[in-house]
């Protein structure tokens, strides 16, 4: 299936694995993106030298494109962002801000530029500023969330800009695939079904707790201080909304989620740490390769759109 975003990347299928932080490590990039999607390698608040070796190591395992998605509210933002231009890494997604004041650099150095939006003024001031694409990520998404769904905003945004668009939030099959395509979408991200993949390195409590999910079993922790972010129900999110509801300050709170990713993913404390994930985990069922995923979702699609 060929899109404009497929030609952009020089990609096979029009699928993105999300920048995921802790998940989105270079086992996991590279399987996507040798499986012919895209895969990104998370920067999230890791060091530069930190993303300069990941990307190394996922450049040791496929030959086919990979970027990097940089978190730019993250201390080592500007460190990372020189990063992908001296390791020459082909596309960035950059999520939480405004990446202005680094498109020249990025510009210059022919690297392909797709900020994440949440709203259609996003998306315009994100063309303005040069972007190539942009990723419109509704609600139902796991991790830091804005407040429009997918259904509604997906076709905003691609008719408020003449450049590409890429739906996330909610997709986790070739139904959803094809439903983005309808609502003007020309790829899709997706985060939730990739973090139960066979390569991915999240800590195996963590894949059968979405494995297990049902489809009401997230909860938005942070919405009180403007921080909203989606993960599945547990110890922790009870604990967190009860104390959000109590008024508590958003200081207060965070001793609660700081560090909780990483002890989810890397421990498996899937009781107190944080279990990011969408509203799709209701429907992911298994583990699969990379690869199995993709094709499977893809040939789902392309019998859809062709009815
Ligand atoms: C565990 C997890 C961590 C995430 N971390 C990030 C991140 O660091 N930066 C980012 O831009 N998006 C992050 N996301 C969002 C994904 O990149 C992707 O847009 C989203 O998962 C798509 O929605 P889905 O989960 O319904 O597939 C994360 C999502 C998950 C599930």
């Amino acid at each position: 299936m060929k899109t404009r975003i497929t030609e952009l990347l020089g990609i096979e299928y029009p699928v993105i694995q999300g920048g995921m932080a802790w998940v989105a490590e270079h086992h996991l990039a590279a399987a996507v993106s040798e499986a012919g999607g895209l895969g990104l390698i998370g920067g999230a608040n890791a060091p530069g030298e930190v993303v300069r070796q990941e990307i190394r190591k996922a450049r040791e395992l496929t030959k086919k494109p990979i970027g990097v998605n940089i978190m730019l509210m993250s201390p080592y933002a500007d460190e990372v962002a020189k990063v992908v231009v001296e390791e020459g890494v082909q596309v960035v997604t950059t999520g939480a801000g405004n990446p202005g004041k680094y498109m020249k650099m990025w510009k210059d150095a022919g690297i392909v530029v797709i900020p994440v939006v949440a709203s259609v003024a996003l998306a315009k001031l994100m063309e303005r500023g040069g972007a190539d694409a942009v990723v419109a990520e509704g609600t139902e998404s796991g991790g830091h969330i804005g407040e429009a769904t997918t259904m509604t905003l997906v076709p905003q945004v691609a008719d408020a800009v003449s450049i590409p668009v890429i739906a996330a939030g909610g997709i986790g099959d070739g139904r959803g695939i094809a439903a983005a395509f309808m609502l003007g979408a020309e790829a899709v991200q997706m985060g939730t079904r990739f973090v139960v993949s066979k390569e991915s390195i999240v800590h195996e409590n963590y894949k059968k707790r979405v494995i297990g999910a049902k489809d009401i079993d997230s909860a938005v922790t942070g919405r009180s201080h403007g921080h909203p972010v989606r993960c599945l129900r547990n110890q922790m999110t009870r604990q967190y909304v009860k104390l959000e509801e109590e008024g508590k300050s958003f200081e207060e709170l965070e001793y609660l989620t700081l560090g909780g990713l990483r002890k989810a993913v890397m421990d498996g404390d899937v009781t107190d740490g944080v279990v990011m994930a969408g509203q799709i985990a209701g429907m992911v069922k298994k583990e699969q390769t990379c690869k199995e995923m993709i094709e499977e979702m893809m040939e789902q699609a392309e019998k859809l759109l062709a009815r």
